[in-house]
């Protein structure tokens, strides 16, 4: 199968957009063309040409961090539905949590998982384990038999790892075995089940909050048990000034950690919650506004790597329980790029390229995936954006099975348009 994406607006090296053209062959890209289209009549001929009008065409986004609830919460989405909506997106390559029911914590879960993806058919899903069985923090999994099923690393979403002699001997063995430990990060003696941050929003609603060191304490010790051990140490979605300052840090001394960031704490501080709707509810929480303006700026000096969605879907009745009953999390695939896009590149902040490639590159790069370029040999994993369409979120219409996002009706640009993974269209616009 031999087709063509012609016409499209492509970034080149310098990360200028120019027009240019791309041939794939059997699902890889066989050649990227800078600087010129081709006619329907050249020596292609045979080719299925399709025409991307002038539309943007960038390698598929990757997703480290998203949460796909299959096993056991399937009223909340499905492997399916999950990549659906991922695809929807603009994303090819996903890489999803343990917090499932059964918990990924034994080689049948893993193998499940694939088994639905490949099922499903659509973006690549990369399943990563459980640190500790059940992720109760008392016991390591197989990491070994894991890691031969197909896990991609070692994570405890959702919970922190409580026992830093734990998380030591986490990270000596998946060092061992050249695979990463990724972290969310929270003391849970300092948390006590507040759900929003410390700040004004928690005052004026008399609740309790959840202080910055929560998170800052477990990047610290972890950052010194990743020196410890030299494993590969992974920040899940770093909120903090305070993680900023010691991953910085770490990263000056040349300590193994990568880090990464999810759109809303880019975009959202805890004044901007509107009152007491669920869909502010997510964990690591929304902080103050110096936090967000630190993320920012670490993204930028390259403290963090990449950006990552932690999508995490929630059924609108678990969502009406109430700001302290109500689930942590929000979906993420279907707003991610324009919204990045409309409050960053837009606004002038930021080049094109720079968002791109922390959504293709910098994720591909830290966790070795064949993915994240637009080069000859490289699977043809491609998203088509229209940058000029301007359309308001629309959370009723998404394909995720949820729609708990706080960014119903804001006006963004920027959409996906068509999502092809390995030659293959998954999701196209009408
Ligand atoms: O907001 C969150 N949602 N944070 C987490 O740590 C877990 C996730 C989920 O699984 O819903
Ligand atoms: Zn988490
Ligand atoms: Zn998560």
């Amino acid at each position: 199968m031999l087709f063509i994406i012609n016409n499209a607006r492509l970034l080149n090296e310098a990360g200028e957009l120019v027009t240019g053209h791309i041939v794939v062959k059997d699902g890889i890209i066989q050649e990227v063309k800078f600087g010129e289209s081709v006619s329907e009549l050249t020596e292609n001929t045979g080719a299925e040409v399709i025409d991307a009008a002038g539309k943007l065409v960038t390698p598929g986004f990757i997703d480290m961090h998203v949460h796909l609830r299959e096993p056991g919460f399937e009223h909340k989405e499905t492997i399916e539905t999950g990549a659906r909506s991922a695809a929807k997106g603009g994303f090819t390559t996903i890489a999803c949590m343990p917090n499932t029911k059964p918990v990924t914590d034994n080689a049948e879960v893993v193998s499940f998982v694939r088994e639905k993806a490949r099922q499903a058919g659509l973006v690549k899903v990369l399943p990563y384990a459980a640190i500790t069985k059940g992720e109760q923090g008392q016991e390591l999994t197989d990491f070994a038999a894991l890691k031969e099923a197909g896990a991609i690393g070692y994570t405890d979403d959702g919970v922190g790892v409580q026992s830093a002699q734990m998380m030591k001997d986490a990270m000596a063995l998946a060092a061992s075995l050249d695979m990463p430990v990724i972290a969310h990060c929270e003391d849970n003696s300092l948390v006590v089940g507040a759900p929003v941050a410390e700040g004004s929003f928690a005052e004026r609603h008399g609740l309790k909050g959840i202080p910055n060191e929560s998170e800052a304490i477990h990047v610290g010790r972890d950052i010194l048990l990743a020196e410890a051990t030299g494993v590969h140490y992974h920040v899940c979605h770093v909120s903090t000034e305070q993680s900023i300052r010691l991953i910085r840090q770490a990263k000056e001394i040349g300590i193994r950690v990568t880090a990464e960031v999810c759109p809303h704490h880019l975009i959202l501080s805890e004044e901007d919650i509107p009152g007491l709707d669920t869909n502010w509810k997510m964990n690591p929480p929304l902080r103050s506004r110096r936090d967000v303006e630190a993320c920012i700026q670490a993204l930028e000096d390259g403290t963090i790597d990449m950006i990552v969605t932690d999508h995490a879907p929630h059924s609108a009745e678990e969502k009406a329980r109430g700001m302290l009953q109500a689930p942590f999390g929000i979906v993420g695939f279907e707003t991610a790029f324009p919204l990045l896009y409309t409050k960053f590149v837009k606004t002038g902040r930021w080049s094109l390229d720079f968002l791109v490639k922390r959504m293709t590159e910098t994720p591909a790069d830290v966790f070795r995936l064949s993915a994240g370029r637009l080069q000859a040999g490289a699977p043809a994993d491609l998203t088509v954006v229209d940058l000029e369409k301007e359309q308001e979120v629309n959370p009723a219409q998404f394909e995720s099975k949820s729609n708990n996002t706080p960014f119903g009706g804001w006006k963004l640009s920027g959409w996906p348009v068509m999502t092809v993974v390995q030659g293959r269209i998954i999701f196209r616009e009408n």
